[in-house]
């Protein structure tokens, strides 16, 4: 049997830095407020004159690199983004021709909000198992900083931008009994959370006009607490079916790449899966909530630091609006 592997990791952050104490200047918050409800300092906000495709293509390009592989090689571009360049074309197509990879190469984009990168794990491992392609690059990407209403504390708090790839290919297909590479995916999406976190123009429902731009409707709208317990019940429960379907326990895994979304949601997600916190990766203190970036954010600034060792056991799990989720079980 084939089985997929990541091959290299990579990653692309606006220099821009915005800090607790910049946002209290210009909405009614605080730097202990926010730490203490959610855990972020900082997030990252991309130049005006930027898009999603320029942090897409620099951190496939990275994450290429890191795999030693030509850009021009690859089978299939997957992007992971509510906040495409925009509608048509796809996201991913941009990519393509940033990266200077001719015709020929599959390139599309998914949504599944924060869960999209795992969603891209999922069918990029499909496609490599049943051996439709050999060499696939899943992105994650938000610009954020471009659908929250600045002016509403309840989320503008919460969110950054920033892109994170990796490069997925066959495992070692000549040491037939190599254990390393993705042993499993699950993705789901529970619409009880359809209300909760949604943007309520701009699209085929409502489409755009001067009455919903004046309404603000094209910005993100969250009920927060209802969030924050869709979170830690579905992102526990893809941990624990993950756990199931390789007959491990929690006590066996090793790393936990998870969403970055709230430090307090992921606290609630160890305690009912049993995990140690001190298993899990956490950046959102310095990015804030990446959505569809955070996972491979967190990903590649673990693998660069060193942290996994080869055959280290990874959970990587992820909830965002729908409520779409999912988890990913891997050796290193
Ligand atoms: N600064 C100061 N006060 C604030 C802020 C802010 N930025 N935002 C809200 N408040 C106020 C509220 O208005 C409320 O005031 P009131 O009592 O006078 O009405 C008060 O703080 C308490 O609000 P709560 O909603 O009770 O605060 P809570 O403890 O639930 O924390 C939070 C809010 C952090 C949003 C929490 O619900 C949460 O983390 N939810 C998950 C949201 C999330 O992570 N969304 C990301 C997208 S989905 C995903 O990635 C999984």
């Amino acid at each position: 049997m084939i089985r997929s592997r990541i091959h290299g990791t990579g990653r692309a952050l606006p220099a821009r830095i915005l800090t607790n104490d910049e946002l209290a200047r210009t909405v009614d918050t605080s730097d202990e407020w926010i730490r203490e409800r959610t855990g972020i300092r900082e997030r990252r906000i991309l130049d005006a004159g930027l898009a999603a495709s320029d942090l897409a293509a620099e951190a496939a390009r990275n994450a290429c690199e890191a795999a030693g592989w030509d850009p021009a090689t690859l089978d299939c571009i997957i992007v992971a983004t509510v906040t495409p360049d925009s509608p048509l074309p796809s996201t991913a197509v941009r990519v393509q021709q940033k990266l200077g990879v001719g015709a020929g190469c599959a390139a599309f984009d998914l949504t599944a909000a924060c869960a999209g990168f795992v969603y891209g794990l999922s069918i990029a491992d499909s496609f490599i198992r049943t051996r439709q392609f050999k060499r696939v690059c899943v992105v994650g990407v938000e610009i954020l900083s471009r659908i929250v209403d600045w002016r509403d504390r309840n989320t503008c708090v919460l969110f950054g931008d920033g892109a994170g790839a990796v490069a997925l290919g066959q495992g070692d297909v000549a040491r037939g009994r190599d254990d390393r590479g993705l042993h499993s995916t699950h993705i789901h999406a529970d619409p009880t959370g359809i209300d909760h976190l949604h943007i309520p123009a701009g699209g085929s429902a409502k489409p755009a006009s001067a009455d919903t731009v004046a309404g603000g409707e094209h910005f993100v709208r969250m009920n927060g607490r209802q969030v924050y317990a869709g979170a830690v019940r579905n992102i526990s429960a893809a941990c624990e079916e993950a756990l199931r379907a390789n007959e491990l326990t929690a006590a066996d895994i090793d790393h936990v790449v998870a969403h970055q979304a709230n430090v307090r949601i992921l606290e609630g997600v160890a305690e009912r899966c049993g995990l140690s916190l001190d298993k899990f990766y956490l950046n959102l203190e310095r990015f804030g909530n990446t959505s569809s970036a955070s996972v491979p954010i967190a990903l590649d600034e673990a693998a660069r630091a060193g942290r996994f060792k080869e055959g280290d056991r990874l959970l990587l799990c992820a909830m965002g609006a729908g409520f779409a989720y999912g988890s990913a079980y891997l050796r290193w």
